[in-house]
């Protein structure tokens, strides 16, 4: 079988974690070349993972590697930049959440995306765990009926990642644009992608910048200045064409418990993710379904696969087209436009 060439772009974690050990259980593709700004980084990677090409430059890359594909891995300042010389070079490309930074980088995204006729993905793993599948499976064969209402959370109570994540020039902001995402995105899905209209939010920089000890982090490579100039805390309303509405809260820091929770409610049924449940009405009685699946499928492999798959099959419409990726950032711009500026923001004015 023909396999997906693949320049990885980005040395870093999710990298290192998520992505290069997946791609050893992937059957449709192979990574051939590994880039980085910082060289020692990407040549460790590649000799850990037994990647031959090593670039420290993603045009070098572009110029002299033998691949289809780019696999953006990098900060969130560098995806646009990565992604327009990838699609005007004709590859095609899956890139790490968020799409951008800000939404006119992500309107750039999509054109180059368009102009050059390439086969974009968003990689957001949650949308290949069983639980979210089982559910949209449930949404789609009509079973939740109209979905009018959802609720959706990500919070930690102390776990600000360190480095770059915390400054705003090369993250574009704090918990809702780098986990508050998952979340809403999940729910988003589960509501059949509703197209947002109107957003209210307020975001918070309070006590994320703590010196708690016992706490664990995310570590993101450090930034030279490092700042923490984004928000630690975020919560607000989106609220959709078809007249449902969304509330979202996030957090890297707050005192609350930490928790982690999708409740989308239909007309028929309503569901939760965490854990999988789903709550209707049987021979006129309540019933509440506990839904087994299993919880550990391996997300980034089934990403990378239907990735490959679609270019490799020319299936231009991917799991997260690049429509939904600049409707998403238009959900993220809004929420931050509207906590700057005190109201709500009516999107498409
Ligand atoms: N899907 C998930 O669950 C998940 C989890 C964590 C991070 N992420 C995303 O993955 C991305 C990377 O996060 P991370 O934690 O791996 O960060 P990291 O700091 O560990 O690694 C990022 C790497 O990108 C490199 N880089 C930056 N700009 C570059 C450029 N122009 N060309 C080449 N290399 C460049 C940096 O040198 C660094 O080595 C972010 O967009 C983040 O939001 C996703």
């Amino acid at each position: 079988m023909e396999k997906l060439r693949i320049g990885v772009v980005g040395a870093g974690n999710i990298a290192r974690h998520g992505h290069l050990p997946a791609y050893k259980q992937c059957s449709n593709c192979v990574p051939v070349a590994v880039c980085d700004l910082d060289l020692d980084r990407a040549k460790q990677l590649a000799a850990d993972f037994g990647i031959e090409e090593v670039y420290s430059s993603v045009e070098e890359m572009l110029e002299k590697a033998n691949i289809d594909a780019v696999d953006i891995c990098t900060w969130n300042n560098a995806h646009a930049p990565v992604l327009i010389a990838a699609a005007n070079a004709g590859k095609h490309v899956m890139c790490e959440k968020p799409l951008a930074m800000n939404l006119s980088d992500a309107l750039l995204m999509e054109k180059a995306v368009k102009d050059n006729d390439i086969i974009f993905f968003l990689a957001v793993p949650s949308r290949f765990g069983y639980e979210n599948m089982y559910a949209r499976d449930l949404l789609e064969r009509g079973e939740l009926g109209e979905v009018y209402y959802a609720k959706t959370s990500n919070i930690r109570r102390r776990g600000t990642p360190t480095g770059w994540f915390t400054d705003k020039k090369t993250s574009g902001g704090g918990p809702v644009i780098d986990i508050g995402i998952h979340r809403i995105d999940a729910a988003w899905y589960l509501m059949g992608n509703p197209k947002p209209v109107r957003v209210s939010a307020n975001v918070f920089n309070k006590i994320g910048d703590y010196q708690t000890k016992g706490v664990g982090r995310w570590q993101g490579t450090p930034c030279p200045d490092n700042k923490f100039d984004c928000e630690d805390s975020g919560a607000g309303s989106i609220h959709f064409e078809n007249g449902a509405v969304m509330l979202f809260e996030a957090s890297w820091a707050i005192n609350a418990p930490e928790k982690s929770e999708t409740l989308i409610c239909g007309t028929k049924a309503g569901l939760s993710l965490e854990p999988l449940t789903v709550y209707g009405e049987r021979n006129e009685y309540l019933s509440t379904d506990k839904i087994t699946v299993n919880p550990a499928n391996d997300k980034f492999k089934l990403e990378i696969e239907h990735f490959a798959d679609c270019v490799l099959n020319g299936i231009k419409e991917t799991k997260y087209p690049i429509e939904q990726a600049v409707d998403m950032q238009r959900m993220l711009q809004a929420i931050y436009d509207s906590a700057e500026q005190g109201k709500e923001i009516v999107l498409g004015e």
